[in-house]
């Protein structure tokens, strides 16, 4: 999404201002071109020679070097991002000043930009700046943060800059098309463990990658995005409501409790089939656990499937071979809208890894997707169901 992408990043004077160097290796990991615009604050915060290093290019800083700077930068930009962004530019910003290289080229930039705010918590609750935040975010501007935790100042509170990684999140999904703007959505990712007692469980494989992969996507194309994770260890996506939840019946209390205010499902989590009928409160000794007696556990997509308050509904089903026999079965069997199959006995696509080849199935038919990765595939199983939400009416 950000490949060959021009962000234009003002950088201004917070002791944040130190993780910028992280920030735009991560955009140029991605693919983007980034100039960068400093105050002359954020010079005494870090180099402009250490920003130059890592952008791979001449920092802009003085006004009057260059007197179109403030209009060309801007224009040849795809995305204006600030961070971080005192409540200093935030505030002039709202009010239309423009007395330095960057204020002024916020001003003759005409889409959204993104800002990453960052100061001490008393500055980001007085209710001025919050005013001038409001200003911003009613005329379509993005944020994103600022976090809460230990500040520069030794105090703890809201204030902190976001982590670099959720800013590059917030710019993709500033540049994307808000097309699930609306849609509520809740997203099943990972495994569940049945406890055999408090130490041993028999549990699915799943990491929960493509879970959090079509719950990212989700919410950078603009959904409101419930995610629901068993036990995974991998860094969720922003900008999501994260519950967590170990078990089976967990998971389907989570996913039955949200059901009438969904507009759309996706189960991609690997709920576990089978639960231990006895769960022992305490350790047992290895001796007396001869045999061990499963039950089924409540099918949480085939409830939602028969459910009178029904969202459109996808499955997947994670299959040991390349016949999508039993997906279909499972998309009629189960009620769903549309199945993703998903051969898993591949060591290169499936469990744990960033690739994936999936089959999307529906009622009319099916369309086998190329070798890519989870969030390529993740976007393209959203396309799909988007269009056959606008195909059955669901809309
Ligand atoms: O997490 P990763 O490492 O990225 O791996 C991704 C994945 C392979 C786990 C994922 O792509 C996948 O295929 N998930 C579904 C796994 C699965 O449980 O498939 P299934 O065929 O057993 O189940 C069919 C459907 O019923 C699934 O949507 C499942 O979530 C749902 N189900 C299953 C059991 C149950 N008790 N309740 C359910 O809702």
């Amino acid at each position: 999404m950000l490949k060959d992408k021009k962000i234009l990043l003002g950088i201004t004077g917070s002791v944040a201002a130190y993780k910028s160097i992280d920030l735009i290796k991560l955009f140029k990991n991605k693919g983007a071109v980034v100039e960068v615009i400093m105050t002359a604050s954020a010079a005494r915060f870090i180099s402009p020679m250490s920003i130059s290093v890592a952008s791979g290019s001449r920092i802009h800083t003085d006004m009057f070097e260059d007197h179109l700077a403030h209009i060309n930068l801007p224009l040849a930009s795809d995305l204006f991002v600030v961070a971080p962004a005192t409540a200093n530019i935030i505030s002039k910003h709202a009010s239309g000043i423009a007395d330095d290289l960057l204020s002024s080229s916020l001003l003759a930039y005409d889409r959204k930009a993104l800002f990453a705010p960052a100061m001490n918590w008393r500055m980001y609750q007085n209710p001025v700046w919050q005013k001038n935040l409001d200003i911003l975010a009613s005329l379509g501007h993005c944020f994103v943060g600022p976090e809460r935790g230990s500040l520069a100042c030794g105090e703890e509170g809201i204030g902190r800059m976001a982590r670099v990684e959720h800013i590059v999140e917030a710019a993709e999904a500033c540049m994307s098309d808000q097309d699930l703007s609306g849609q509520r959505l809740l997203v099943t990712a990972g495994p569940t463990r049945e406890y055999i007692d408090p130490v041993r469980y028999i549990t699915n494989r799943s990491s929960g990658k493509m879970g959090f992969a079509l719950a990212r996507a989700a919410r950078r194309r603009g959904a409101s995005v419930t995610l629901i994770k068993g036990p995974c260890s991998i860094e969720p996506p922003y900008g999501v409501e994260l519950v967590d939840v170990d078990t089976a019946a967990q998971m389907h209390k989570a996913v039955m409790d949200r059901l009438p205010a969904l507009t759309m499902l996706i189960m991609s989590a690997a709920v576990a089939d089978f639960s231990p009928s006895t769960r022992y409160d305490k350790k047992i000794e290895k001796s007396e656990l001869t045999r061990l007696d499963l039950v089924r556990t409540d099918d949480i997509v085939a409830d939602a499937g028969s459910s009178a308050e029904r969202p459109f509904i996808v499955g997947f089903s994670a299959e040991t071979g390349s016949s999508v026999e039993r997906a279909v079965k499972k998309l009629h069997d189960k009620n769903m809208d549309m199945i993703v199959f998903n051969d898993v006995s591949r060591s290169d696509i499936g469990f744990d890894c960033d690739l994936n080849e999936v089959v999307i199935i529906d009622r009319n038919g099916s369309l086998p997707l190329p070798l890519m990765s989870k969030d390529e595939t993740a976007e393209a199983i959203l396309d799909r169901a988007v269009e056959l939400k606008k195909l059955s009416g669901k809309e």
